[in-house]
């Protein structure tokens, strides 16, 4: 008996401390258990030898590059001021381009502070991939559709990009069509601006007057589908940071004298080629004043200006008018033929042809 009670009384305290446990506070910690699976591996961090190496280094290559291009008209001509103008800054500065380029808008989304002229980034993939291999693939190599004429133009991977900025801007009034209506001028400003180069060597866009002489069809000639613009304003080995590579001149001074950087011209045409091989800037020098001494003469020209304003608006027919454009195509594509020598010849002769009638 004496036992049962010890018994019951010990089992009655089990419990008693049980529910102590239970309902009161924790207990001390048990062993610690065997070790858990490990976790998977993370990803790795960025590797500087693998990545950022590749180009930073004691290589000069890069460093090439940068001197060659601060070099440039891009970087020289100071025009990327334009930044604030959305109408401008799509061609004058890095960000109105890829603003364009992402929207396929004619006008940036916004004005852009701060903003850099065409650079490494505009033309490269600069630190996208961190992978020398394909970060300095071109950025956009697509044919470029002309804004002013809806013509594909398609100069290859290396140029396009150099289309879509190097083409006319629309024209208020609108370009005439051939043989068409009067064109009224209520100012004396006009034309496709500075740089039409993508058209005039593609072969387009430009007023194809009927005449005696015929034009190349469009990307016919060599220039356009061989030499592209990179043919001859990249050339390599360029002049350092003077002319060719990444400075895309074509021109360099040296003690004081303008020179030309030939080597991409004998490089087709053989040793001694110049900008004037076959006479081509003497001769569209010589149509060309011709041209312009006969608008002036009439009169639709006046000290080089168009001769119309708000009060005195100046009506004319679209030869006339046609005349005008490409007096002005090819003043403003300052190779003086060399882009496309048989196409510019044919304007000059036809206008001159149809305002001599
Ligand atoms: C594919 C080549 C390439 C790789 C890889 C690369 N860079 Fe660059 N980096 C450039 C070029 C090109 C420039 C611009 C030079 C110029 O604007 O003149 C530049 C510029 C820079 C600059 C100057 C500031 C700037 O942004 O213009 C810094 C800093 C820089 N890189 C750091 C790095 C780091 C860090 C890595 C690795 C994580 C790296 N780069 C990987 C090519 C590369
Ligand atoms: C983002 C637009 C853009 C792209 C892309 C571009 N350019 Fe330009 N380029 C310009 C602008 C704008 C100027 C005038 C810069 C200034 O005066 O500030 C210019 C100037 C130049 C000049 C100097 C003109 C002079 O009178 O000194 C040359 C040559 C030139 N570009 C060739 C090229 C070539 C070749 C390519 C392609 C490899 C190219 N450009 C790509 C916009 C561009
Ligand atoms: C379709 C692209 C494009 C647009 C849009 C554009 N420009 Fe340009 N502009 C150029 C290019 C390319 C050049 C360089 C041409 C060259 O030097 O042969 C240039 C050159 C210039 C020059 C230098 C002319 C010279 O003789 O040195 C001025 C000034 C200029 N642009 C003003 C403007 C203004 C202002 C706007 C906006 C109203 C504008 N541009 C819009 C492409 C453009
Ligand atoms: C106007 C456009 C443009 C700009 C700006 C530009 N590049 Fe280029 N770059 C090109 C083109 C086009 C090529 C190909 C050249 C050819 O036809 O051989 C090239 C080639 C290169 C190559 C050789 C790539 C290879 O695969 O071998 C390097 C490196 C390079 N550029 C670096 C730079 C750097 C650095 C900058 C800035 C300082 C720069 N580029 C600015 C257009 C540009
Ligand atoms: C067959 C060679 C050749 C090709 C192809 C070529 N250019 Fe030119 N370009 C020249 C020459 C030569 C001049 C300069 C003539 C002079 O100064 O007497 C010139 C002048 C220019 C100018 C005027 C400013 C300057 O540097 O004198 C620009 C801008 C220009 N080219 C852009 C382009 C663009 C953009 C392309 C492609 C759409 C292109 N060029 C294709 C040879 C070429
Ligand atoms: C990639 C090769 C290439 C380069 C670079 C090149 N040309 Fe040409 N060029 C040709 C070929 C091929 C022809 C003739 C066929 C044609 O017109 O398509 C030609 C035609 C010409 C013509 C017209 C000749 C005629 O029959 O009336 C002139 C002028 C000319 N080139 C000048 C130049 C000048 C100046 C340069 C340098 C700034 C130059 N070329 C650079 C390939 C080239």
């Amino acid at each position: 008996m004496k036992r049962f009670t010890y018994l019951f009384s010990l089992t009655l305290t089990v419990f008693a401390l049980a529910a102590v446990v239970i309902i009161g506070c924790e207990g001390p910690a048990g062993a610690t258990g065997a070790a858990g699976a490990d976790g998977k591996d993370g990803i790795d961090g960025v590797d500087a030898n693998a990545t950022c190496t590749q180009c930073h280094s004691q290589d000069t290559d890069i460093l090439a590059k940068s001197l060659e291009a601060d070099g440039s008209g891009h970087m020289l001509g100071g025009h990327f001021r334009y930044g604030d103008r959305t109408d401008c800054s799509i061609c004058h500065t890095h960000e109105g381009f890829l603003d364009i380029m992402a929207s396929g808008a004619m006008e940036a989304s916004k004005e852009y502070e701060d903003a850099t002229p065409p650079n490494c980034r505009t033309c490269h993939n600069v630190h996208k991939d961190y992978d020398k291999a394909t970060d300095f693939d071109i950025r956009f190599i697509d044919p470029v559709t002309l804004w002013d004429n809806d013509v594909v133009v398609d100069l290859g991977p290396d140029n396009n990009i150099c289309v879509s900025c190097h083409q006319p801007r629309a024209m208020e009034p609108a370009a005439p069509a051939v043989g068409g209506a009067d064109v009224v001028f209520t100012d004396d400003s006009w034309g496709p601006h500075h740089g039409p180069q993508s058209a005039i060597v593609w072969g387009t866009a430009a007023y194809e007057t009927v005449g005696d002489e015929s034009y190349p069809i469009g990307g016919s000639t060599s220039h356009a589908n061989s030499a592209g613009c990179t043919g001859c304003h990249m050339v390599e080995p360029g002049r350092g940071d003077q002319a060719g590579g990444h400075t895309l001149s074509m021109t360099y001074e040296s003690r004081g004298t303008a020179r030309e950087f030939t080597a991409s011209c004998e490089n087709c045409h053989g040793g001694d080629a110049d900008f004037d091989y076959m006479n081509i800037q003497t001769d569209v020098t010589a149509l060309w004043d011709s041209l312009d001494v006969i608008l002036h003469a009439k009169n639709i020209l006046v000290d080089g200006d168009i001769n119309a304003s708000t009060e005195a608006p100046l009506t004319l027919t679209a030869d006339e008018a046609g005349a005008v454009l490409n007096l002005l195509y090819i003043d403003e594509d300052a190779s003086f033929g060399v882009h496309n020598p048989r196409y510019v010849k044919a304007l000059l002769k036809n206008s001159i042809q149809a305002m001599s009638n």
